[in-house]
């Protein structure tokens, strides 16, 4: 049995709640009494404590984020919101900004004074046009009510928030390449720095998170550490919006604790498998995770820990559900086009070897490949590993080795076919 919690998800189903009027009658800002009678490293402290882990893919603890970022340094301090949501199977951002976007404006005061910034960017995807113009409305009334701007709430505090469009480059939600197409550059992934630090943004320190992991910050202020902490499993806390996409007979954003069984989740969000079909494979964060068969849905947790343990990860929670009738080999050629065309070309295994494989895959589905072809795919993901300015291509290199690994007999069988 599910419980239902909603902690960002609270004002998703009252109409009308991106408008100042309807949000707060449902207690949007309620958090900001509390935060300004905190010190901003007790809200940092707060904020770690709650164990909340950024909801972008890569689960790094929130808290820990906060602390590279200096206090009571001469230059000034940025945050920057990604909202640039690309990864195939992921639309929860979206969510929040069109459904609930005075909750990310809250979560960003919360967050700008724990940090004692000033000045917000939120990146957002080219193509969220529409979505952009609604978040736009929800900043400009923040505006008009001294939520924003200067001396907001009648505090001795500025906050300023910007929305910047991207140019539709999957990339540029890498938080490095994020950076630099906001300083007006290509977006292309920067080298990693040896030791943690925060992120630099025109030469200042710059916090980058998530969209759902600032909305999960105002719960988390009011509430206390303990009440995030009640819900989730001790090493991933709380809830995630998971996106639920593909042959499910209800496809879209539900949240749910962390650790709960993936297939219950399937069944009481999403009804169970279209047209009674049977349950072939689930692909569980986001394109760029490692697939998952059905027997290995079965046992599968909704926890960053438990995935791990899977060989797969958690990424953003957004799964995509294949049924019996799915044709991996298609499956596979159409995720790999978009790794061709998305690869930002820096590194050789990733540009040369994303269209490499693609062209194999290709070559397959036409009758023209052999056997050793196959292989080749496996030796090519393998050069992707550990050679690469970003993750793109080691997470392209476990997309790969998922399907030809897990459905060898069906890439086989469409080479046996050719053969007679
Ligand atoms: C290829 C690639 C694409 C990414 N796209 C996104 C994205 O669209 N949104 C996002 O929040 N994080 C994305 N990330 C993760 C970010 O680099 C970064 O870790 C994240 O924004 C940090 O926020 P969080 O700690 O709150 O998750 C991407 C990473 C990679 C390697
Ligand atoms: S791994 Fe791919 S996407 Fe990442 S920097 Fe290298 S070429 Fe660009």
């Amino acid at each position: 049995m599910i419980e239902d919690v909603k902690l960002v998800s609270q004002k998703f189903d009252i109409s009308n709640a991106h408008t100042l009027e309807v949000a707060l009658l449902h207690g949007a800002y309620g958090s900001i009494e509390k935060l300004f009678a905190l010190t901003p490293q007790e809200v940092s402290g707060i904020v770690d404590q709650s164990g909340l882990r950024g909801k972008g893919g890569g689960g790094a603890s929130a808290g820990e984020k906060w602390k590279l970022m200096p206090l009571g340094e001469d230059k000034p301090s940025f945050l920057v919101v990604n909202c640039d949501e690309s990864e195939p199977g992921t639309f929860k951002d979206r969510q929040i900004i069109i459904k609930d976007p005075h909750l990310l404006i809250e979560g960003i005061i919360a967050t700008c004074y724990a940090i004692q910034a000033h000045h917000a960017y939120i990146y957002i995807r080219g193509e969220y046009k529409p979505f952009a113009d609604i978040l736009q409305g929800a900043i400009d009334e923040a505006y008009q009510a001294g939520y924003l701007g200067k001396g907001i709430f009648s505090k001795d505090f500025d906050v300023d928030v910007t929305i910047h469009r991207g140019a539709g480059a999957y990339i540029c939600g890498e938080k490095s390449a994020l950076l630099e197409s906001l300083e007006g550059k290509r977006g292309h992934p920067r080298l990693k720095p040896h030791q943690k630090e925060c992120e630099w943004y025109f030469g200042n320190p710059t916090l980058v998170n998530n969209v759902e992991t600032i909305a999960s910050v105002p719960y988390i202020v009011q509430n206390g550490s303990d009440a995030y902490r009640q819900y989730g499993t001790p090493q991933s806390p709380g809830t995630l919006l998971f996106a639920l996409s593909g042959h499910v007979n209800r496809r879209g954003v539900y949240e749910a604790q962390f650790g709960i069984k993936m297939i219950d989740y399937i069944n009481h969000y999403g009804g169970g498998i279209r047209g009674g079909k049977k349950l072939k494979a689930v692909i569980p964060g986001g394109a760029s995770t490692t697939i998952l068969r059905a027997d290995e849905v079965m046992e599968a947790r909704l926890d960053y820990e438990s995935m791990r343990a899977m060989g797969s990860s958690l990424g953003t929670g957004g799964m995509i559900v294949m049924d019996e009738d799915t044709n991996m080999v298609e499956a596979l050629k159409n995720l790999l086009e978009f790794y061709r065309h998305e690869s930002c070309g820096q590194c050789t295994p990733c540009r040369d070897g994303s269209g490499w494989v693609d062209t194999i895959i290709g070559n397959l589905l036409k009758g023209k490949a052999s056997m050793s072809d196959l292989d080749k795919t496996l030796a090519i993901a393998n050069t992707m590993d550990g050679k690469t300015i970003c993750v793109f291509a080691p997470a392209l290199a476990d997309v790969i080795r998922g399907f030809v690994t897990k459905f060898r007999s069906e890439f086989e069988a469409y080479i046996r076919k050719s053969k007679r």
